[in-house]
């Protein structure tokens, strides 16, 4: 069950991190979709290199699983400079910080993934290391503490957030592009898995891949993972091509259903259709209902039932739309209930 669960989460397990590694598009022209994030990002490589300096500072937010870290690999390679690879968490102490940008060479990346979550002290010496490229490092503590001015080599700072409502404007603000990163089309989600059925060496046919990019919520490592258990299931059934009655089949054993919302969303939405009349209701007690942690409600489950028209935030709490209604299979009941009028649903939007 709790395998089910998971199967649609975007957040990639140990497993998915081999699998990403491996089928990680190498250039831009390789990545699929985003035409116009890819557009911009080629224009600005071309004149950062003609003006031979460092591309400037870019941020890359969105959900999970939709080709962030993906992106500055490619950035790096094509601007044939080295990347380091760091995550806001693991900052802890601003000293941690300032020993991987001491050691930065000229026009190199900087990758820091999850930089919502840096420590605010960590952050404050991000803000001239952006700036100017100098770093202020204090030497010493109490009264006798100095401060101490280094120069770094320009390099270009590439930051990645799930959260971009969690990033400070301080930080914000010192980006010089920011790219927001959407969910990809049925149509882009069928290239992705045919270049991915490619690349592990998978015969599938266009019913085949269209049914695994129907149903993997517009993200490509979904899409990866679920080919591979698809992949699996053909497999077993000795099946040598993944035709769509056998995606189709493996998917919904899978817990998968053709809106390609899994056992998690179906659960979420029955709750707020059956047991809230559609709500609103606070993101909390959702939480607790589902058994489910709040961050990962609000940035796994909840963008794509947006995106697809289920769910609706409100400044009162999530609401059940029409749509969710009629997936749940049920009508809504006009009489007000006891919840409805007040304490619950004081959520942030
Ligand atoms: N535009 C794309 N085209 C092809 N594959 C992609 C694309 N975006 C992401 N992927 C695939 O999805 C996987 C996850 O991408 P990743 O960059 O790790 O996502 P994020 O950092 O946003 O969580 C990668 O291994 C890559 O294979
Ligand atoms: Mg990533």
């Amino acid at each position: 069950m709790k395998e089910k669960k998971k199967i649609l989460n975007p957040v990639p397990t140990q497993e998915d991190r081999e699998l990403d590694t491996h089928l990680r598009p190498r250039t831009l022209e390789e990545f699929i979709g985003q035409e116009k994030l890819k557009l911009q990002l080629k224009i600005a490589m071309e004149a950062a290199k003609k003006r031979d300096e460092p591309l400037d500072h870019i941020l890359f937010f969105g959900p999970p699983g939709l080709g962030k870290t993906t992106l500055a690999h490619i950035i790096a390679r094509e601007m044939g400079v080295n990347i380091v690879i760091t995550t806001g968490p693991i900052l802890e102490r601003p000293v941690d910080l300032s020993a991987i940008l001491t050691r930065l060479q000229e026009k190199d990346v900087l990758f820091i993934d999850e930089i919502h979550r840096l420590n605010p002290q960590t952050e404050e010496i991000l803000y001239s290391a952006m700036e100017d490229y100098k770093l202020d490092i204090l030497i010493g503590k109490g009264p006798s503490a100095k401060s101490l001015r280094v120069d770094l080599p320009p390099y270009t700072l590439i930051g990645a957030s799930t959260r971009i409502g969690l990033l400070s404007a301080p930080l914000r603000a010192r980006f010089g592009m920011n790219f927001r990163i959407g969910y990809y089309s049925p149509e882009e989600m069928e290239k992705i898995v045919k270049r991915s059925a490619r690349i592990l060496g998978v015969k599938i046919d266009d019913e085949g891949a269209m049914e695994i990019a129907r149903r993997s919520r517009g993200t490509p490592r979904v899409a990866n993972r679920l080919l591979r258990r698809v992949r699996d299931y053909a497999q077993v059934k000795k099946c040598e091509i993944i035709t769509g009655e056998i995606a189709k089949e493996a998917l919904e054993l899978l817990g998968i259903d053709e809106e390609g919302l899994d056992e998690m969303d179906k659960c979420l939405l029955n709750l707020l259709v059956k047991e809230f009349d559609g709500g609103p209701v606070g993101l909390k007690t959702l939480a607790v209902a589902l058994g489910e942690e709040e961050d990962t409600i609000e940035e796994v489950y909840e963008p794509y039932l947006i995106q697809q028209g289920f769910l609706k935030r409100t400044p009162r709490g999530r609401m059940a739309t029409p749509r969710a209604f009629e997936y749940a299979g049920v009508k809504k009941s006009t009489q007000p209930l006891l919840w409805e009028k007040g304490g619950e649903g004081n959520d942030k939007g």
